[in-house]
């Protein structure tokens, strides 16, 4: 059979089998019945990006079937053959959402299938920087499950996310895989249709960060071919399926590399058999760059394995988490005073005597990376002290949570037994600091401090003393003490008109990128997505206008935004680019806005759960009454100040207000007088409904209540 016959074989199969279960499926439930996915605001994302159509019930489908035939036209044509796999892809989307009508059809299986929206935006800023440089897509069962796990392993630890669908994800579990999403390795399903939900997001990716106007499917073809780094790997021998399957992610702009004879479809349809090969040849056809840093420690080091934790049967030593004390500093220092790579341990090592046969070794620590270089400025000393967190739980077998003197760090006796000791993290901070920050660090240096007697006098003497002068310092970082404010491009990669301004008093939407790290990223990458803005006078400083605010926006969105306000939610609002922490929306009955963060799953006052007042904004696109925020932002004197500010905030889930609650109860105590905010604003274990939210507004005197009317 040729390319083409065996893909419209696979299409027709499929359209048939859709055509079956959407009868069986409406014979069974009624037309009426309700359908959809769990968790997205975008129906069956791939049906409404393509046609627009948002499917709500089983009585929807008949129509999405006949577009799907339409799509098989049988003509031996590859252009032609490859919309059918666009059918395939329909079909199985539509095949997929039946299976949920009975519940969720993963809970016993080792996939998870559908990938929620909140997922997907969390995904954004690692994609963006790079630390998830490109995505991979497993399918089928392995001739040799040995060689399968080194590939998976491979990818892990080259960063990317990959997707596994069918035998394979039993064969590399066998063969020691660690799998999940903490992992970047997502099991989504066995049957070959579940490959669906990736096709998913990257679609989704289109409507969430690229703001493409459901309908238009050129353009989403476009957008996942340019900006969604994708590629394909299939193991064992193909069915017409999968090969249709395969037809529909090269229309994607995927590459497919099989691992057994196919028809050859150069740069889409590709065979390397050789598994040792796969990985470097899948790379260099989807063109995707990896930066590896070579670092001479005996586990693995990926910001794969960032999600990772420890648990207390599987670990091996302990440090800080209330037990020891445990801190951690980055100073600069002079480049005389300081050796490049040397890293010393002051105290016991976690294999000294003393802890022979001990249950688990606990040790106080204290880390001091020094650092000196010409670009180093004492503001970076943060930043990069910040990045220890992150270059910590790089290592596979170490997990690390909080900072400064609160930090808590892990390491599992799977990671000492291949030989991981403490110095080792001085090795990694070490690498991570002189590869990441290559623009500033000429010289670095690790001390790791053991004994009681150091971590607890060097705590008062040096390191309690530099945290409160930083902290005096940011105190007094605001807009107005400043003449620089920064841009953040870095979304633009996936929303192409997005720009985030950031200032001292409001950090990138992302939380991730507050003024400090900008002006760090200019200083290491002078031409990159931190761009200085010279902000002059403001043409009004209530709501947040500047005239060189809105000519360098209008600028670095290719004009597509020429005025954004910095304080108004109302008037200009700043774009959101999709991988926003947390979304405000204005509650017009309580005159007040609620906040909803990306974690929080259930629906809000205003009758929308995260995912479906997201949906409302993103993609670069100004959204008057709806914004996308850092968490750090809810405790700022500048959020939304032209609309009366922080008081106007009525309802936040319970975890994100206890999160906040120090600071944003300082911030409006100093800004109106008023005492212990928070315990005014409503949460879900007290209401959710409007009416009730209201009646406990009022039972607490909330001031929104008497504000001017927000519209
Ligand atoms: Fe994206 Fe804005 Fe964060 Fe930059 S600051 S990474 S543009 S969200
Ligand atoms: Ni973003
Ligand atoms: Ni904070």
């Amino acid at each position: 059979m040729s390319l083409t016959d065996l893909i419209y074989a696979g299409s027709n199969a499929v359209a048939g089998l859709t055509e079956g279960a959407v009868d069986d499926a409406i014979k069974k439930y009624g037309e009426s019945h309700a359908l959809g996915y769990p968790d997205t605001a975008y129906f069956l994302p791939i049906i409404y990006a393509a046609t627009g159509v948002k499917i709500k019930t089983l009585g929807d489908l008949p129509a999405a079937v006949g577009i799907l035939k339409s799509l098989i036209t049988n003509k031996e044509d590859l252009g032609e053959a490859l919309n059918a796999g666009l059918a395939t892809a329909v079909g199985a989307e539509i095949i997929e959402a039946i299976r949920y009508l009975d519940g969720d059809p993963y809970a016993n299986d080792s996939g998870i299938g559908f990938v929620a929206d909140p997922i997907i935006r969390s995904l954004g800023v690692p994609l963006v920087t790079g630390d998830i440089p490109g995505i991979a897509v497993l399918l089928g069962e392995s001739s040799d499950p040995a060689e399968l796990a080194v590939i998976v392993k491979d990818y892990q630890e080259k960063g990317l996310l990959t997707f596994m669908v069918g035998n394979i994800i039993e064969q590399a579990l066998e063969a020691g895989v660690k799998m999940g999403l903490d992992y970047r390795v997502i099991p989504l399903g066995h049957e070959v249709t579940s490959v669906i939900h990736v096709v998913s997001v990257a679609i989704r990716a289109a409507l969430i960060f690229g703001g493409i106007e459901p309908g238009k499917l050129a353009e989403f073809l476009t957008y996942t071919k340019e900006r969604v780094p994708a590629f394909v790997n299939t193991f064992g021998e193909l069915n017409e399926v999968v090969v249709s399957v395969g037809a529909g992610a090269i229309a994607l702009g995927f590459p497919v590399i099989a691992d057994v004879p196919v028809p050859e479809v150069p740069g889409a349809l590709m065979t390397q058999a050789d598994h040792a090969k796969t990985v470097e040849f899948s790379l260099e056809a989807r063109d995707i760059k990896i930066k590896v840093t070579k670092i001479d420690v005996p586990v693995s080091v990926a910001s794969a394995f960032e999600g990772e934790r420890v648990r207390k049967d599987t670990m091996f030593a302990e440090f800080g988490g209330n037990k020891t004390k445990c801190w951690e500093l980055v100073r600069e220092a002079e480049l005389s005073e300081i050796e490049d790579h040397k890293i010393t341990v002051i105290g016991p090592e976690i294999d000294d005597a003393q802890f022979a046969g001990a249950d688990v070794v606990r040790l106080p620590l204290g880390i001091l990376v020094e650092v000196a270089g010409k670009g180093m400025q004492k503001d970076f000393e943060s930043v990069l002290e910040r990045r220890i967190h992150y270059f910590t739980n790089y290592i596979d077998g170490a997990m690390h949570v909080g900072q400064r003197n609160i930090a808590w760090i892990r390491i599992t006796k799977e990671a000492y037994e291949k030989g991981f000791r403490l110095k080792h993290i001085g090795e990694v901070l070490y690498a991570k600091m002189r590869a990441d920050f290559d623009n500033v660090v000429d010289k670095c240096q690790v001390t790791l401090y053991t004994t009681q007697e150091d971590v607890a006098r060097l705590e008062e003497e040096v390191v309690k003393p530099i945290y409160s002068q930083r902290d005096d310092r940011l105190n007094a970082l605001t807009d107005e003490s400043v003449d620089t404010f920064y841009t953040c491009t870095l979304c633009q990669s996936f929303a192409p008109s997005h720009v985030c301004v950031v200032t001292p008093e409001r950090l990138g939407l992302c939380g991730a990128v507050s003024w400090l790290d900008s002006k760090a990223t200019k200083e290491l990458d002078p031409a990159g997505p931190s761009q200085p803005i010279e902000k002059g006078v403001a043409v009004d400083e209530k709501i947040g206008i500047w005239e060189a605010v809105n000519k360098t926006v209008a600028a670095a969105s290719q004009g597509a935004v020429e005025r954004v306000t910095l304080y108004s939610i109302l008037e200009d609002p700043m774009t959101s680019c999709g991988c926003f922490e947390c979304i405000c929306g204005i509650m017009p009955e309580a005159n007040g806005v609620v906040i909803v963060n990306r974690e929080f799953g259930e629906i809000s006052p205003v009758g929308m759960t995260f995912g479906e007042l997201a949906s409302m904004t993103g993609g670069g696109v100004q959204t008057p009454g709806f914004m996308g925020h850092g968490r750090h932002f809810i405790g700022s004197k500048k959020f939304m100040s032209a609309e009366g500010g922080l008081t106007r905030i009525v309802w936040m889930p319970k975890e994100l207000k206890d999160d906040v609650a120090e600071r944003l109860n300082k911030a409006v105590l100093e800004l109106t007088g008023i005492e212990n905010f928070v315990d005014m604003v409503c949460d879900e274990t007290i209401a959710t409904d409007s009416e009730a939210v209201l009646e406990f507004l009022e039972s607490k005197g909330h001031p929104a209540l008497t504000m001017d009317p927000i519209m």
